[in-house]
């Protein structure tokens, strides 16, 4: 085990603890998330607790319903009560870059409709301003080019210095969302008002959403190398 699947077990392992009875759950995606879903199914906590669980991708979703788990639909449950989700990136006052999955949109809304959001991660995600991480932004496939350079001109009229991105690519093909869509990751390294930047590029035609999530978590659990956990 690396020291970096430590860090991501020991978050997933601590966050048991929010679960409760009669839960609805929204379930995140990414390796750190999938060590919570093997945790639930091992302790066999969706019985035991009688969990309703919502995914945010097709891959939660196939690795929850492999251990057993049922998944309902998020429009036939509604409100949740709790989702925990991993991260890219998270500073001190909670903002995070996510999408590094490829599961940005389904976690938005999974999360915006979500009494509470919870993020797992490993301490290492910790940064004190986002954007070393490329900065994934989901756009509409029809004209993809021109949405890419849009966002270019809106970053360059935002001071950024450099504005280096990629079309995010399976194989030779781009890389598509469970929605259809494709991902550019942009090369940004400091993100100095993430909220601001989070409205300005999901206001431009062609981005169905962005990876900044402002507002949206109110507890990091980090965990480290030493199986330690901090909470942000
Ligand atoms: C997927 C995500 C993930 O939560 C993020 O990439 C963190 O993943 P991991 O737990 O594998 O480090 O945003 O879209």
């Amino acid at each position: 085990m690396d020291e970096q699947e430590t860090d991501k077990i020991s978050a997933a392992k601590f966050s048991l603890k929010y679960l409760q009875k009669g839960m609805k759950l929204g379930l995140g995606t990414g390796a750190t998330v999938n060590h919570l879903i093997k945790l639930i199914a091992q302790k066999s906590l969706h019985h035991e607790l009688n969990l309703t669980m919502v995914s945010t991708s097709s891959q939660t979703r196939r690795l929850a319903e492999s251990l057993g788990l049922t998944i309902s639909e998020l429009d036939s449950v509604g409100q949740l009560d709790l989702t925990i989700d991993g991260a890219d990136e998270f500073d001190l006052d909670r903002n995070l870059i996510k999408g590094g999955g490829g599961a940005l949109l389904q976690e938005k809304i999974v999360a915006s409709s979500s009494d509470s959001m919870k993020v797992i991660a490993s301490m290492t995600k910790k940064v004190d301003l986002l954007g070393q991480f490329p900065l994934p932004v989901e756009i509409v496939a029809f004209g993809w080019n021109t949405t890419q350079k849009r966002l270019k001109d809106l970053f360059k009229e935002m001071q950024f210095d450099t504005i280096e991105c990629q079309i995010r690519r399976q194989g030779q093909s781009p890389f598509v969302t469970d929605e259809s869509n494709y991902i550019i990751d942009f090369y940004l390294g400091r993100i100095a008002a993430p909220k601001l930047f989070e409205e300005e590029i999901n206001k431009q035609v062609g981005v169905v959403e962005c990876g900044i999530f402002s507002g949206l978590c109110d507890e990091v659990i980090a965990g480290d190398s030493r199986a330690q956990v901090s909470i942000f």
